[in-house]
């Protein structure tokens, strides 16, 4: 049977972060992302916010979402067997711009290089590990909100990397679950690539996954708790798409794949990784983050989400205040 690549790019990852002012702070203003979102979690009786940040529409490979858990108290255990850090894409040339502001926020700035990539590492006010990674052919459009001209600007997701106690264990997850290309080794780290990625004439930025090796750390957190990355989305392009990767997955073994679960902007399945990372294979709504929010008027306002519609007054009052 001719193998096929449903998995496009990245969709959004989602963080679970400090307080909620200091998380849309951080990303307003610090990274210069556009706000596009601003909901509550979907799942359990508590609420939580849902905070949605990238380009001006939203779009997929662009998104890095957040739950601020500082309200409710609960506090994760960063470690291996999750993904543990963001890598975000920026124009090669932007990158002493970049220090240099993150430096003068206050930020701790440090350069690395992998896979012989020019990155500036630095931590949420959390103490989640970022990156920004100097890319010299991302044609991705981003947000420019004046004070970070747009040719300096994020992109959007390049990378994420997981954190493994061992490589093995994921190889046939990725390259047959995940329909990745494992491209190339640097020192403990293995990438993957997927979608288009991998072909010659396409950027990577978006398309990749890293892994780390860190046997040394202890087991991080899954539950949603401060400080942590909670899953990482993928895109596919159908419900066809979606179902193919359910079926190949369940097929090697997985079969904790969720059913389909609709998240208002988008339908998604998940499925806890070998590594031990939370992967979301979805689907975009047509009109993505269009459906409840004009293209010009996106995260103006906050969007109840339909299991709390009946509890409204009650989330509203609950929510600690955020000021935008
Ligand atoms: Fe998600």
């Amino acid at each position: 049977m001719a193998a096929t690549a449903p998995i496009r790019r990245h969709h959004h990852i989602t963080l679970c972060t400090g307080s909620a002012q200091e998380d849309y702070d951080f990303h307003t203003q610090v990274l210069s992302l556009k706000s596009v979102k601003k909901t509550a979690l979907y799942d359990g009786d508590v609420p939580i916010y849902h905070l949605y940040f990238g380009n001006d529409l939203g779009e997929e490979s662009t998104l890095v979402t957040t739950f601020p858990m500082r309200q409710s108290g609960r506090k994760a255990r960063r470690g291996t067997g999750q993904v543990r850090w963001l890598s975000l894409s920026v124009p090669s040339s932007a990158i002493g711009f970049w220090r240099k502001r993150l430096t003068e926020h206050g930020l701790a700035v440090r350069e690395s290089s992998r896979f012989g990539e020019r990155a500036l590492q630095f931590q949420h006010p959390c103490g989640l590990d970022y990156e920004l990674v100097g890319i010299a052919d991302d044609d991705r459009k981003p947000y420019s909100n004046g004070e970070v001209p747009s040719e300096l600007a994020i992109r959007g997701t390049h990378a994420i990397v997981v954190s493994v106690r061992e490589h093995e264990t994921s190889n046939e997850f990725m390259t047959v679950g995940w329909s990745a290309q494992r491209v190339a080794e640097d020192g403990r780290f293995v990438r993957y690539v997927f979608g288009d990625g991998a072909g010659p004439h396409s950027g990577q930025s978006g398309k990749i996954v890293d892994f780390a090796l860190e046997p040394e750390l202890p087991q991080a957190s899954w539950t949603y708790g401060e400080g942590i990355v909670h899953h990482c989305a993928f895109q596919v392009d159908d419900y066809t798409a979606q179902d193919q990767v359910k079926f190949r997955l369940e097929g090697l073994g997985y079969t904790d794949c969720s059913e389909r679960k609709d998240r208002g902007y988008f339908d998604s399945i998940y499925v806890r990784t070998p590594a031990g990372a939370l992967f979301e294979a979805t689907v975009s709504k047509p009109g993505g983050m269009t459906v409840d929010e004009k293209v010009d008027q996106l995260g103006t306002s906050f969007q109840i989400p339909p299991p709390f519609r009946h509890r409204t007054k009650e989330l509203m009052e609950y929510l600690e205040p955020l000021n935008y």
